[in-house]
């Protein structure tokens, strides 16, 4: 397939127009580049439900924290280019900052309130806001689509789609399963941070989480912190790894149920090496004894 790499996001706009202008259903996929599995499954599940599939590739320095990894995260924009083209993506929109953001932004889109208050909120303040930030951007620019985010960032997903809510934003939300490795490990760009001998333990993120899917499903334990504590002691094993949170949340708000006694998201997050990992399944509990 012909890729065409667009870099002025005025060309971007028009170039969308043009197809939804042919009556073509425009299909967006925003990521930061470094491409691995799970973009891939976007794209292609774009493709499948789109005339025309674009991808933005861009590093937003926005939802980065001081200290973070913005400076070392990886860039490799001919490859990703290559890779998109191959899962079906025919426009790739991959501004250099300074086109992004002709002058330093002064407006700021955020969610308030407690989707993001709790979990990667509380660990890294001003994330979210960044994420809402270029997100509306990107929306804006792209006009009326179809855009495919994961499940992998569950909170980001729960963010945007309240946005796109609260300012009736024309863009329908599709959400994507998590790409996983053969072990388990989902993918993720922050992986190349991983040592060999960290590759090997990070999948026990997932394992905690799975411990803490057993400790609802198998064990029927419905008291939240008991679940959580399950999850942090399946990982506590590994010395590799230091626990951020380990969390039971209702799925469309995030807040800790009081008792688990419908399908709850569990999330985690921490530390190992450079990187640090996020992960999250779904639990349900077993029916409640009718007595
Ligand atoms: P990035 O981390 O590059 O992720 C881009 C999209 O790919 C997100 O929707 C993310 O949830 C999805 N994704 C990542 N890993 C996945 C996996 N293993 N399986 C399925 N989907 C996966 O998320 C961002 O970029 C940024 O915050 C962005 C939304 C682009 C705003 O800058």
């Amino acid at each position: 397939m012909n890729l065409e790499l667009v870099e002025q996001a005025a060309a971007w706009r028009g170039r969308l127009e043009s197809c939804r202008a042919k009556g073509q259903q425009v299909g967006l996929v925003p990521t930061m580049g470094a491409l691995h599995g799970g973009h891939m499954s976007l794209i292609r599940r774009a493709a499948s439900e789109c005339d025309v599939v674009t991808l933005t590739d861009y590093v937003n320095p926005l939802q980065f924290g001081a200290g973070e990894d913005l400076a070392g995260y990886p860039r490799d924009l001919e490859r990703d280019c290559r890779l998109a083209g191959e899962a079906g993506a025919a426009i790739v929109f991959a501004p250099i900052p300074q086109e992004m953001w002709p002058q330093p932004p002064a407006t700021t889109v955020s969610v308030a309130g407690e989707l993001t208050d709790v979990l990667e909120g509380s660990s890294r303040p001003g994330h979210f806001a960044g994420v809402t930030t270029i997100v509306a951007k990107l929306f804006s620019l792209a006009g009326p689509c179809v855009a495919y985010f994961g499940e992998k960032d569950y909170q980001q997903l729960a963010v945007v789609r309240r946005m796109v809510e609260d300012l009736s934003m024309p863009v329908e939300i599709v959400v994507c399963p998590t790409v996983r490795d053969t072990d388990g490990l989902a993918m993720s760009s922050r992986n190349a941070y991983l040592t060999a001998a960290e590759r090997e333990a990070a999948p026990h993120l997932f394992y905690a989480l799975l411990a803490g899917k057993r400790a609802v499903e198998d064990e029927g334990i419905d008291e939240p912190a008991l679940v959580e504590k399950a999850m942090a002691e399946s990982l506590a094993g590994q010395p590799a790894f230091t626990l951020d949170y380990a969390a039971v949340a209702e799925p469309a708000t995030l807040r800790t149920p009081d008792r688990v006694t419908s399908e709850v998201r569990l999330l985690m997050a921490a530390r190992i090496g450079r990187a640090r990992l996020i992960d999250n399944i779904a639990a349900t509990p077993p029916p409640a004894n009718p007595d």
